[in-house]
């Protein structure tokens, strides 16, 4: 089974391409992304708030609130701006783990006028569950939903 993503940027510009309010645009496109992409346990975002990355919303289990920036999968690959693929997360130094389901990961940054302002964060129940083609498929999808945020007027960088 693979994840159409043309489809699914497609779907999720009907669905947040018009709103305005971030709020309500971040729930639906976790909500549409967590029903859309098959084998995960956890589909979520983490906002940045100075030095911290807080929870956002999220679909799964609760998770932790408060990852520092640069701790785990979602603080390195906010601090690095740049996508984290982990196969094993046993096997990632720091990893912070919230559901002992969880065996593969992948955290994208959300990057507005050059800087971080989030992260989405999926899990896996599935070792080795994303590949290159999720990768690439993802970041489309995170462009489409920070382009969508950024027609609002709510400031981005002082995310909900
Ligand atoms: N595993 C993440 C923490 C967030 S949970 O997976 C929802 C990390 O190492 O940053």
């Amino acid at each position: 089974m693979t994840v159409d993503y043309k489809i699914l940027d497609r779907q999720l510009d009907a669905l947040i391409g018009e709103e305005n309010d971030l709020l309500a645009a971040s729930a639906n496109f976790v909500g549409l992304l967590f029903s859309e992409i098959h084998d995960i346990n956890w589909l979520g975002l983490y906002i940045l708030r100075g030095d911290e990355l807080v929870l956002g919303p999220f679909q799964g289990q609760p998770a932790c609130v408060h990852i520092p920036l640069g701790r785990g999968v979602c603080g390195t690959a906010a601090a690095e701006k740049r996508t984290i693929k982990v196969d094993n997360v046993h096997n990632f130094h720091g990893h912070i783990t919230c559901d002992p389901n969880s065996k593969s990961e992948v955290v994208v940054p959300l990057i507005a006028n050059g800087a971080v302002f989030a992260v989405l964060d999926i899990d896996s129940p599935r070792e080795a569950r994303f590949s290159e083609v999720d990768q690439s498929g993802l970041e489309l999808l995170c462009q489409r939903f920070v382009k969508c945020l950024a027609k609002t007027k709510q400031d981005l960088l002082n995310f909900i």
